[in-house]
């Protein structure tokens, strides 16, 4: 199947390794960025072609749009891919809003299409393994979990930060794709939240000094806190944050009667898991994979879509992840501390 990338910024470089590992089953054919310079360079990188973004969208030649722009545009970028009967890999969030997830929904359906979107870090040795151990029962009958993404932002070495402060940036959208994939993958669906959230900064000073602007006024919340209850009963509590000052050391651990697990960060597609020993009472390694390889697998999530196409096996609850992620993600934004809980009415 042919590959269109929309999006040539600093993540296209890391999909095209993952993606030029399959060649047998996808190719990357050609590529457009609404700034032609980029479009040419990674097409010259690449040897692939370069189109607008139009007539990438249109070309009878691609199958599959990887939309891999900043979140503000992914929408109207799978939107009208979806229309002209591309299958489509979004970056995440597939979408803003519960009304944008709705038009993806329905588009993908009437036209026969199918969206996929990131995190696909679930397809990565780690937590694969992760879900071996809590399927087995490693852990006893699971209770609870917790996650915590603490960090001081992006402005010290994304070579374009400004979208991480803007509407569809801020940690929730950001990072908490990766913890609620692996969540509701590991757990099943969510079906009430919590949520708060403050802006603590109004404006981020770029300090990787090969950006073009010195500073970035701050347009979205960038902390926030939530509780989030299971279908299941299993409740979970889940900070994700870019104003805390503290080493980037993720958390995601799953609590059993018998035992606890904890993953590795699921912003990665390998790591440690450790189990809690309760006779030693303290943290012991079950499971250890070679130093973050992200390069190595980058595009799994476009691979496994391309096989499940072509075998026929694209399950419905598969499509749904996505835009449950994006239900949960809405309602942890908009939370109303007047009205309590907020179900989650699963819509799609
Ligand atoms: N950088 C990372 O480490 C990383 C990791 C995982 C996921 N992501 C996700 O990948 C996506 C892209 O991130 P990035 O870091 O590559 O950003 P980036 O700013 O480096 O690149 C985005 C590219 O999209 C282009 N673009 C913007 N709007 C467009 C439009 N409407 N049509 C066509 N092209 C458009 C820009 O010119 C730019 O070249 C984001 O959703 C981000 O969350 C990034």
């Amino acid at each position: 199947m042919n590959i269109g990338i929309i999006g040539c910024g600093a993540i296209s470089n890391q999909y095209m390794i993952g993606l030029n590992k399959h060649k047998k089953d996808i190719e990357v054919t050609a590529c457009a960025d609404i700034d032609k310079n980029k479009a040419d360079q990674f097409s010259k990188d690449n040897n692939i072609k370069t189109l607008s973004v139009d007539e990438l969208i249109l070309s009878d030649e691609i199958d599959i749009v990887v939309n891999l722009t900043p979140p503000l545009s992914h929408f109207e970028i799978s939107y009208k891919s979806l229309k002209n009967r591309k299958h489509v890999f979004s970056e995440k969030p597939i979408a803003l809003t519960i009304d944008e997830g709705k038009k993806l929904f329905s588009t993908m359906k009437e036209n026969n299409v199918y969206l996929y979107a990131a995190p696909d870090t679930f397809l990565g040795p780690a937590f694969k393994k992760a879900q071996e151990l809590l399927s087995s029962n490693k852990i006893g009958k699971i209770i609870g979990g917790s996650v915590n993404f603490t960090s001081h932002g992006v402005e010290g070495w994304h070579p374009n930060p400004e979208f991480y402060y803007k509407k569809g940036g801020g940690p929730l959208f950001d990072m908490g794709p990766y913890y609620l994939t692996a969540l509701v993958k590991a757990l099943g669906p969510i079906q009430e939240v919590i949520g708060y959230s403050k802006k603590t900064f109004e404006k981020r000073n770029v300090e990787n000094p090969e950006v073009n602007y010195k500073e970035i006024n701050v347009d979205v919340d960038t902390h926030y806190f939530g509780l989030m209850k299971f279908k299941s009963e299993i409740i979970v509590d889940f900070q994700v944050t870019f104003d805390v000052w503290k080493p980037y050391d993720p958390k995601l651990e799953v609590y059993g009667d018998e035992s606890s697990l904890k993953l590795a960060d699921p912003n990665n597609y390998d790591g440690d898991i450790f189990i809690f020993d309760k006779d030693l009472y303290q943290w012991e390694l079950i499971y250890s994979s070679p130093d973050s390889q992200n390069n190595f697998y980058r595009g799994l999530g476009v691979v496994e879509m391309v096989k499940a196409i072509k075998n026929n096996t694209v399950s419905e609850d598969e499509l749904s992840v996505p835009f449950h992620i994006l239900e949960v993600m809405c309602a942890l934004d908009s939370f109303d501390l007047e009205s309590g809980w907020t179900k989650i009415i699963q819509q799609f």
